[in-house]
C-alpha cells in the first residue's frame, strides 16, 4: 500500500523517533508499505518519520546510483547496486574520512536540492527486518543515504545542514511544500492543509 511521504513543517519530521522491539505491531506490513511508498516516489531511501511514524526505522535501495554499463567506475557507488535494506534501532557508532559535498533532495522536500557536506565513511550497527543485529562499515553513496536517513530518526532535514542564508533564501520554497502548492506526482500529506494527524 502506498502511503503519503508528509511534507516539510510537519512536527513528525523535527521529533527524535523512539526505538521498537519485536513486540511492534505489523512490522513486516509496514516495511512493505514503505518500500512501494519509496519506489513509487522514486527515493533511495524512506525514513518511518516521513509516512508519520516517529519509530527508528528506515530502508534503502540505493540501485539507482549504480553505475550505466558504459560510465567509467564510480568509486563512491562502489556495491551500490545490492544495497536494499532494511535499518532498525540503527545507531551510527563512527564517522571518518574526508567531509565531502553531495547535492541531496528528500521526498518530504520535493523539488529541492542542495549540496551538504558530510563524512565519507562509517560504521552503523542495526537490527535488519529479521531482528538480526549487524555491525558494517559504509562508504561512497551508501554512507551518504544512510546518513541522511538517519538524520531523520534524529529529527534532521538536510536543510537543518544549510547555511542560514541559504535557508533564508529557501523559506518560500519551504513554505509553499508545507501548504502543498507545488507540483509533485506522489501521494503527500501537508500539515499546511491538514486539520488533524493520528499517530
Ligand atoms: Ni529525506
Amino acid at each position: 500500500m502506498i502511503l503519503p511521504v508528509v511534507a516539510y513543517g510537519d512536527p513528525v519530521l523535527k521529533k527524535e523517533a523512539v526505538e521498537i522491539d519485536e513486540q511492534y505491531p505489523d512490522l513486516q506490513k509496514l516495511i512493505a508499505d514503505m518500500f512501494e511508498t519509496m519506489y513509487h516516489a522514486k527515493g533511495v531511501g524512506l525514513a518511518a518519520p516521513q509516512i508519520g511514524k516517529s519509530i527508528r526505522l528506515f530502508i534503502v535501495d540505493g540501485s539507482p546510483f549504480a553505475d550505466e554499463e558504459d560510465d567509467e567506475p564510480d568509486p563512491k557507488a562502489e556495491g551500490i547496486e545490492h544495497f536494499k535494506k532494511v535499518f532498525i534501532n540503527p545507531i551510527i557508532e563512527e564517522e571518518s574520512g574526508d567531509k565531502w559535498a553531495f547535492q541531496e533532495g528528500c521526498l518530504s522536500i520535493p523539488g529541492i536540492r542542495e549540496n551538504v557536506t558530510r563524512h565519507e565513511k562509517l560504521v552503523i550497527t542495526y537490527y535488519d527486518e529479521n531482528w538480526v543485529f549487524h555491525e558494517e562499515t559504509y562508504e561512497g553513496y551508501a554512507a551518504r543515504i544512510i546518513q541522511h536517513e538517519y538524520d531523520h530518526i534524529e529529527g534532521i532535514l538536510f536543510t537543518d545542514h544549510l547555511s542560514p542564508l541559504k535557508k533564508k533564501l529557501l523559506t518560500k520554497r519551504l513554505g509553499n511544500i508545507t501548504i502543498g502548492a507545488i507540483n509533485v506526482d506522489y501521494k503527500m500529506s501537508f500539515p499546511g492543509h491538514k486539520k488533524q494527524r493520528l499517530i
